[in-house]
């Protein structure tokens, strides 16, 4: 079993990396105060934060999969359907966003594409992502509120007791 310690720092660190990705979302969408240059080379390092993200969630996509006829929550095919549909307009900023950069593909010796139609993808993945990520966040609050709880809880406890604290708790809901 998992010590309360490694459950902390895991989930401290999976709290530091939501709030990463929620910072970086937010500024990505604020290209006049970035400007264009930084707007995508950060656009491009948030997708490898997504792509940690989705990692260090893996065990909970495969189950699903794995036990996908079984599952009898429909909350559960709702939080999957809802991470499938995020995961490819997210993806869908990225891809349109570097074939019409101006920036990241001329540093790579390549020339991006003037389109009105990617601009357009770009702003609609955008919003879709958007509206992906307020229902991702309410589905999900139960157990970001659980585990803001218990690393607060466990820090508090490792301050004030010495020695090994007893094998408990899991992460909320994680694999
Ligand atoms: C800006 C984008 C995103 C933010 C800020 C975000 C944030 C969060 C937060 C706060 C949690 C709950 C706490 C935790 O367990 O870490 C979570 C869980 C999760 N996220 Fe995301 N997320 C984002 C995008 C995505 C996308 C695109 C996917 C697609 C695969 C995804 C997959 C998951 C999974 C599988 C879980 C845990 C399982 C569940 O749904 O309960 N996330 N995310
Ligand atoms: C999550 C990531 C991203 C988000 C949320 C995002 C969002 C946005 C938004 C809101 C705009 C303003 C559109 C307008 O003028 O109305 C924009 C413009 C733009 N983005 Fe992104 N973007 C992201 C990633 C990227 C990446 C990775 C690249 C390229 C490598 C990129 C390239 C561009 C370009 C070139 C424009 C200017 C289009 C124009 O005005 O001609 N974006 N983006």
């Amino acid at each position: 079993m998992k010590s309360n310690k490694s459950v902390s720092r895991k989930n401290l660190f999976l709290l530091l990396l939501d709030g990463c990705l929620l910072a970086g979302f937010w500024l990505l969408n604020q290209v006049r105060l970035t400007g264009i240059v930084i707007h995508e080379w950060a656009g491009v390092a948030l997708a490898f934060v997504l792509l940690l993200h989705v990692a260090m969630h893996w065990q909970w996509i495969a189950n699903m999969f794995r036990k996908f006829l079984r599952v009898r929550n429909a909350l559960q095919y709702f939080k999957l359907a809802l991470d499938i549909f995020g995961f490819i307009a997210f993806f869908a900023i990225i891809i349109s966003g570097i074939l019409m950069s101006k920036s990241f593909l001329p540093a790579l010796g390549l020339s991006g594409v003037h389109s009105r139609n990617l601009k357009m993808i770009h702003l609609m993945a955008t919003n879709a992502t958007i509206a992906m990520l307020v229902l991702h966040l309410l589905v999900n609050l139960k157990g970001i509120i659980r585990m803001m709880t218990r690393s607060r809880r466990l820090r508090s406890r490792e301050k004030s007791a010495s020695g090994n604290l007893p094998d408990g708790i899991d992460p909320a809901g994680l694999g």
